[in-house]
């Protein structure tokens, strides 16, 4: 079964959609395998968004993932980081397709709402980021 890993970020936390947003996904048919709420270091931001270190929003992305608290969850089904990503909608919330996540509780690129693996290989990754390999 294929993991993604969904952050429902600070701005959706802060604005009490986290429920919500869980529904969507379980509606969609994931299964939710790991769950927590923390409040990330600027370190464990970094670390995590590597990937975008020297792009012009990297601090930024950093200064909003600290800036309150985040709820990351592991999730499973069949086709996980596509679907996660239907689900979420386009990085922008302006391009995001009606009824997503980013859609509905994002502002704008820099606080969308929402994270959700890129790729298969992330997925393992980024779910063993927040939640190791034993908890599952
Ligand atoms: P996320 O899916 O968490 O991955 C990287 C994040 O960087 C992205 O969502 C956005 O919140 C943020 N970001 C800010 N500006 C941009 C941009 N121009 N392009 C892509 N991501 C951006």
């Amino acid at each position: 079964m294929e993991r993604t890993l969904l952050i429902i970020k600070p701005d959706a936390v802060k604005a009490s959609r986290s429920g919500e947003i869980l529904k969507m996904v379980v509606d969609a048919g994931f299964e939710v395998i790991a769950m927590r709420m923390t409040l990330l270091t600027r370190e464990q931001a970094a670390k995590f968004y590597a990937i975008h270190e020297g792009k012009p929003f990297f601090n930024p992305l950093l200064d909003y993932m600290t800036s309150g608290k985040v709820i990351p969850v592991a999730l499973e089904r069949e086709n996980a980081v596509t679907k996660l990503r239907e689900v979420l909608g386009a990085t922008d919330p302006a391009k995001a397709a009606p009824g997503t996540i980013r859609a509905l509780f994002g502002t704008n690129i820099e606080h969308n709402a929402g994270h959700g693996s890129d790729s298969v290989e992330n997925g393992r990754i980024e779910t063993a980021f927040f939640f190791g390999e034993m908890e599952f």
